[in-house]
């Protein structure tokens, strides 16, 4: 919508993190399926900024801007069903934040991302180092990210396009469309 007022939605701090997450995640994968291991360096330093980064944004959540602020977009399930079946029928409302079901997805891809940080530390200690359950256990959480991520980028595609407006755009400049109408602000 050409010359509609735009608003201050995503704050520098949740940008900056988030495209570090995703190029940190990413960086991890791949260098963790690269056989045969070559790449060690690289994958623990892109998995403890991945750590990193979630503990700095989760810290964020509380103390940040409005919309970075998990009280803002973490609703309880009756809200998520009810937004899942609006979605079901094409008339879910716009969300300036993160939608209800975009909002626990926030939730497991830092759990997910955090959890690989941890899992993959501890394997390097010589206390759990060798031990064939903690390797699979970082593995099928590899898989579980590469999941939500395919999820996430589905959801801000169809989002996206619902509601007429360039998300991925928006994680780069902050700004979005104004609340209007039957939008929940
Ligand atoms: C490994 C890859 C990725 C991970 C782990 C990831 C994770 C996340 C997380 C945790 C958030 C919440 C942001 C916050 O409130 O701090 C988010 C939001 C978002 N991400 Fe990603 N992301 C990834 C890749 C991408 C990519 C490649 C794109 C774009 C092509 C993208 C587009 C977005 C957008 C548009 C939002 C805002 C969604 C909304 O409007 O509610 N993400 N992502
Ligand atoms: C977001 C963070 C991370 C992601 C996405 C990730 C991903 C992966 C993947 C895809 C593999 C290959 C699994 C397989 O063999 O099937 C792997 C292996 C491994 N990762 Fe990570 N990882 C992360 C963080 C870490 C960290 C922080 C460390 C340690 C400092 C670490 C240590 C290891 C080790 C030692 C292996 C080899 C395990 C084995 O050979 O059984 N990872 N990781």
């Amino acid at each position: 919508m050409a010359g509609a007022t735009r608003i201050h939605v995503w704050d520098a701090l949740v940008r900056v993190l988030h495209w570090t997450l995703a190029a940190a995640v990413t960086t991890a994968w791949v260098s963790g399926r690269w056989p045969p291991h070559d790449f060690d360096a690289v994958h623990h330093t892109a998995g403890y900024v991945a750590g990193a980064a979630v503990l700095l944004r989760l810290a964020w959540g509380f103390t940040g801007a409005r919309y970075a602020r998990l009280a803002q977009f973490v609703r309880g399930p009756r809200t998520v069903l009810a937004y899942a079946r609006a979605m079901g029928s094409g008339h879910e409302p716009r969300y300036v934040g993160h939608n209800p079901l975009g909002g626990w997805m926030v939730l497991l891809l830092w759990s997910s991302a955090f959890a690989l940080a941890l899992t993959g530390w501890l394997y390097t200690t010589d206390w759990l180092w060798g031990y064939e359950w903690l390797s699979d256990l970082h593995a099928a959480l590899a898989w579980l990210i590469a999941t939500l991520v395919i999820g996430h980028l589905g959801g801000v595609v169809v989002a996206s396009w619902r509601h007429r407006e360039n998300l991925v755009g928006a994680m780069f400049s902050g700004r979005k469309r104004a609340p209007e109408g039957d939008d929940i602000a």
